[in-house]
C-alpha cells in the first residue's frame, strides 16, 4: 500500500507532525468466554509487520523511548494496563492515553516520543514497519529538532 506521504515529490521536504500519529481502532469479536482482536498488515495498519516488540516489569516512574526514528514507522498497543505516550514532533506536542488492547497509536517515523506512567502489570506491545536497526535511530533531541524542526 501506498501511504499519501510515500506519494510525496522527490526532492520536497516533508515535516511529520504530532496530527500525523492517531488512534486506530481494531477488530473486536466480543464473545461471554473472552474478547478477541486481531490486525492483518496493511489492512488494520498501515505498513507491513517487520518486527514485533513488547515492553513489560516497567518500574514504577520508570520512562522508555526517548527517540525518534528515521525511517520507522510504529503502531503502539496497551496489551495490557496502562500508561501514556508523549508525541513531540520538533513544534507541537501530544499525549495520548493508552489502556485499551484493541486500540493502537499509529506513530510515523520522525516522531519524538516517551512512554512513562506505567500501570502495574502493564504491557506495551509495537508493532514496527523495520527490523531493529540503531543506525535509524535520533537520540539527541537538538538533533531531531534540526531535522523536523518547522
Ligand atoms: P530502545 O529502543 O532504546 O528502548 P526504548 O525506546 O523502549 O526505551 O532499546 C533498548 C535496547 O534494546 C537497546 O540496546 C536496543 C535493544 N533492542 C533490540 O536489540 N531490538 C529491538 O527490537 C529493540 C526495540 C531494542
Amino acid at each position: 500500500m501506498t501511504t499519501a506521504f510515500e506519494r510525496t515529490p522527490p526532492g520536497m521536504r516533508l515535516l511529520r507532525s504530532v496530527y500525523d500519529c492517531a488512534i486506530i481502532g481494531f477488530p473486536r469479536i466480543l464473545d461471554d468466554r473472552g474478547n478477541l482482536t486481531f490486525i492483518e498488515q496493511l489492512r488494520h495498519i498501515p505498513f507491513r509487520i517487520a518486527r514485533a516488540y513488547w515492553i513489560y516489569d516497567v518500574p514504577g516512574g520508570e520512562s522508555r523511548g526517548g527517540h525518534a526514528y528515521r525511517e520507522l514507522e510504529e503502531c503502539v498497543v496497551a496489551l495490557s494496563g496502562s500508561f501514556d505516550v508523549f508525541l513531540d514532533d520538533g513544534t507541537a506536542q501530544k499525549v495520548v492515553h493508552l489502556n485499551r488492547a484493541y486500540n493502537g497509536l499509529y506513530i510515523p517515523k520522525m516522531i519524538w516520543r516517551h512512554m512513562r506512567h506505567f500501570s502495574t502489570n502493564a504491557v506495551a506491545l509495537v508493532l514496527a514497519s523495520l527490523p531493529y536497526s540503531e543506525a535509524d535511530y535520533i537520540r539527541d533531541y537538538q538533533d531531531f529538532k534540526k531535522r523536523n524542526g518547522q
